[in-house]
């Protein structure tokens, strides 16, 4: 298992570049295969669930040329619906596969999702809307059957689900009539999904808040798109410069997509500013005079994204004073916790769902485990603050969402090492 060694505090200077963004990324690549001809798809982040999900597209026929920011998408071979199994197991994103086998070949079956240990993480929201659509599931211990053309329907969800949203309009753009989707998701993943879809030549509107409406159409054509920069990752490195009162400037960001996150950072005492480079928004920390204690509650978009949770937690236990975090949305996204406890910071766990921190703590390096891709994020950042050395053990969860997340630390100054075992 390959680990970091870090060696903090670290302080750090320079612009950092944003990728991509993952959770845009995961759904415009499965959107490719509705439409009858090649596709291409720019600013992919290199991270290993982008790999896997390129692997289990090519399980089911499709041609890809990836070449770690440009993806060519030739959809003209795919021929099944039952896409590999051993590595739908490794990619919780791969849920996201399903409306568009649906729209294609009115079949898909399938095994449970994989995915981090940050909660249960079920299915049967999306396994309702297809059935509102329609589509008949049956199921067996670890195996769903999906039959039928989804059907344009008005889909009510049981929550502001991301992914089944995301299905959701995958599965009905293709499906003549017009599709409701109300209580939807509103990230801007599922805007920048729609926007992929709609030059293909769908007919979506409102992706973006929680009502959308999807004018079915008879075919959809390749196009070209370029993925949104990751708003999860430039607020890593947003509270990443922060936290080690560095001067960093991070992007490209869309600041529209962090309204909460930069609100709240303000809340706490960050100070930072944001700049126009090339036509594209950047964001500067500037010289810190310490933080204070604030409240968090995750939720869904606008609200506090839950993935920026670790990484705000530990900035927190360098704020003076208790800040209380209620996390809504999973129910086993605290697990970078007791690591966080070894280096000294001062954290009482209430409940699944509620931790509250008293700082301002000095911590120091220790020898931690990530268990979590955010969580593991986190700890990085913990590790740069940190006094003495750190490892971290388990990179492989934290290269499943940052693209060389320490080539991209150590152009700014840290101390981090990558060690392979
Ligand atoms: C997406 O996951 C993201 N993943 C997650 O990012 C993100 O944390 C999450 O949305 C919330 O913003 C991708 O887009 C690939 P949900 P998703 O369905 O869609 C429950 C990361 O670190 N639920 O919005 O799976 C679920 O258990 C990842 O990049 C059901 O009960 O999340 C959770 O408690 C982590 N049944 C809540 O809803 C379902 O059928 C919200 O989950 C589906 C979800």
């Amino acid at each position: 298992m390959s680990k970091f060694k870090i060696k903090g505090p670290c302080k750090l200077h320079g612009e950092i570049r944003v990728s991509g963004a993952k959770n845009a990324a995961l759904k415009i690549l499965p959107a490719s295969i509705l439409a009858d001809t090649p596709s291409t798809i720019t600013n992919i982040p290199d991270i290993t669930d982008v790999r896997k999900m390129i692997e289990i597209l090519e399980s089911i026929g499709a041609k890809i040329e990836f070449d770690g920011e440009k993806a060519i998408v030739d959809p003209r071979g795919v021929n099944s619906y039952t896409p590999d199994d051993k590595l739908m197991k490794q990619l919780r994103g791969s849920i996201v596969l399903i409306g568009p086998l649906l729209a294609k070949f009115a079949k898909a079956s399938f095994s449970q999702p994989g995915g981090c240990l940050i909660g249960a993480r079920p299915i049967d929201d999306h396994l309702d809307i297809f059935a509102q659509m329609g589509v008949k599931v049956s199921e067996t211990e670890d195996k769903y059957f999906l039959k039928g053309k989804p059907r344009a329907s008005k889909i009510i969800l049981n929550k502001m689900s991301v992914t089944a949203t995301e299905n959701a309009i995958m599965a009905s753009v293709l499906s003549p009539g017009k599709t409701h989707i109300h209580v939807a998701a509103a990230e801007p993943e599922i805007a920048d999904l729609a926007k992929f879809l709609n030059s293909m030549g769908a007919k979506i509107e409102g992706a973006g808040t929680h009502d959308i409406t999807i004018e079915g159409v008879n075919k959809l054509y390749g196009s070209t798109h370029e993925i949104i920069p990751d708003r999860i990752e430039a607020g890593t490195f947003l509270i990443l410069g922060l936290a080690t009162d560095s001067r960093l400037k991070i992007g490209p960001i869309v600041s529209n997509h962090l309204s909460l996150v930069l609100h709240k950072l303000e809340k706490a005492g960050a100070k930072f500013k944001i700049f126009i480079k090339d036509g594209k928004e950047y964001i500067e920390t500037l010289r810190q005079k310490g933080f204070n204690a604030i409240d968090i509650d995750t939720r869904t978009y606008p609200g506090f994204p839950t993935d920026l949770q670790s990484p705000m937690v530990v900035l927190l236990t360098q704020a003076k004073g208790e800040s209380n975090i209620f996390e809504t949305i999973f129910e086993g996204r605290f697990l970078y916790i007791d690591e966080l406890q070894m280096m000294g910071a001062n954290i009482e766990i209430i409940s699944p769902h509620k931790v509250t921190i008293k700082g301002a703590t000095l911590l120091k390096g220790k020898e931690i485990y990530s268990r979590d891709l955010r969580g593991g994020a986190a700890l990085v950042i913990a590790g740069l603050i940190a006094s003495g050395n750190t490892t971290i053990n388990g990179l492989d969860y934290i290269d499943r969402g940052y693209e060389k997340i320490d080539e991209k630390l150590k152009n700014i100054g840290a101390d981090i090492r990558r060690i392979e075992e």
